[in-house]
């Protein structure tokens, strides 16, 4: 769907995306890199479990809430992938506060 104006293979950054080990350039945004892998759906929303993707890709929208790095709530537009990040889809709204475990937010990469 997306295609990078210029593509090189010059500093790749590998990431883990749910599992699986996808490749970046280095300074590509997490929505960036995701796109560019052809993963279109970052989050669903709290009511209805719908998918919802990037929109703005600058900070503004909120539809590219993931959980990065175990950190829900995190605007995947706004985060430069680095190497050895764990990324994962948003399922619903998360816990934010002190009790941010893993089992309040089941969409942190962890077991399930
Ligand atoms: S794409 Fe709109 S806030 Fe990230």
């Amino acid at each position: 769907m997306f295609k990078r104006l210029k593509p090189t293979n010059e500093n790749p950054v590998e990431f883990d995306f749910e599992g699986r080990t996808l490749t970046a350039q280095a300074g590509d945004t997490v929505a960036a890199a995701l796109l560019g892998a052809d993963v279109t759906a970052f989050r669903s929303t709290p009511v209805n479990d719908r998918p919802r993707g990037p929109f703005c890709m600058m900070g503004v929208c909120f539809d590219c809430l993931m959980v990065i790095d175990g950190m829900p709530n995190t605007q995947a537009c706004q985060v430069t992938v680095t190497p050895g990040m764990k990324v994962a889809r948003q399922k619903g709204a998360a816990v934010i506060g002190p009790d941010n475990s893993p089992d309040n937010n089941p969409g942190d990469g962890a077991a399930s």
